[in-house]
């Protein structure tokens, strides 16, 4: 028996138990929320698609009941405001700090051992406050954006090239911010060849770019945060823990020393399986990447400087 829970009923926590349920990652999802009804809405609705979809997964929604959560290999925390349309992740900080916090005191009384996924934006500072308020190993709080960005990098590359997104490969490192991720231009490629070969040096640029902003780009066309994707991104990293699958998915990792960097949580390649952050990889990047992942670096420690003031934990 497996079970994943997925705290936040919102649209990223719904879809994301949606995906969960549809491509039957756990036995059973319970999804939870603070807004009376709501999570058992989302959560009727989907089971309403099992026999459409095909899938055995139950789905159960709860109100602010924690017993209900027992026993989660994984638990996913999507709960706080999404940004408006001008708003950058990192002000979030001051609500969902708070949010993040009360979430983290009521998860490990029922789910000791669990595995925790991080969406809550900003991203990276929330998996920070995470590990440090339950005072985890660090295998057990893995932040999510490294796996969006690099899904939607890996899009982007796709238009580019005008090819199936399923023919390259790609991801980002860094925070999961406008500013501060880094999309490796050097691990970019087309069928196993760098994508240099095929894209000039300013298409590839635009790729970033648009990589760079792909969160801001939905905001603003949507009014609020996208869903989708950064449902389906939570999803896969559960999945790739609930089944051992030991994929590179990068993720927010707390750093011991990878990279010359120590007590900050910033997306780097991990291996992820049953154990959560299995190993974080480091990578030969080039000198330039390097100096964007420092400057990345100096921009997720500011956020976090902020959540240290607010004593949390
Ligand atoms: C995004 O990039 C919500 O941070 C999330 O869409």
């Amino acid at each position: 028996m497996s079970k994943v829970t997925v705290v936040g009923a919102g649209n990223v926590g719904a879809t994301c138990a949606n995906v969960l349920a549809v491509n039957e990652v756990a036995n059973q999802v319970c999804l939870i929320d603070i807004k009376e009804g709501l999570a058992e809405g989302k959560a009727m609705d989907i089971m309403q698609t099992a026999q459409l979809m095909g899938f055995d997964t139950i789905v159960e929604g709860v109100t602010n009941d924690y017993s209900s959560t027992a026993g989660s290999d994984v638990v996913i925390i999507t709960s706080g405001l999404p940004r408006k349309p001008g708003m950058t992740r990192e002000e979030l900080i001051g609500v969902n700090a708070g949010i993040v916090k009360s979430v983290c005191d009521q998860i490990l009384k029922y789910s000791p051992n669990a595995i925790l996924v991080v969406v809550s934006n900003p991203m990276d500072t929330m998996a920070y406050l995470t590990l440090h308020a339950l005072g985890l190993p660090r295998n057990r709080v893995i932040g999510m954006g490294g796996a969006l960005d690099s899904a939607r990098l890996k899009y982007f590359m796709s238009k580019a090239l005008k090819c199936n997104a399923n023919d390259v490969d790609g991801f980002v490192i860094g925070g999961h911010g406008d500013t501060t991720m880094v999309p490796l231009t050097s691990c970019m490629t087309y069928k196993g060849m760098n994508i240099s070969n095929f894209l000039s040096k300013e298409d590839i640029e635009e790729v970033v770019k648009s990589t760079m902003v792909g969160g801001a780009t939905l905001t603003g066309l949507l009014g609020t945060s996208a869903w989708m994707a950064p449902g389906a991104a939570a999803a896969s990293v559960a999945e790739s823990i609930i089944k051992d699958q030991k994929k590179m998915i990068p993720c927010s990792a707390s750093l011991e020393g990878e990279y010359g960097m120590k007590d900050i949580t910033i997306g780097v390649p991990c291996i992820i399986g049953k154990n959560g952050i299995e190993k974080v990889l480091e990578l030969n990047i080039s000198q330039e990447e390097m100096e964007k992942f420092r400057a990345s670096e100096a921009a997720v420690r500011k956020t976090t400087e902020v959540l240290k003031e607010m004593k949390l934990f």
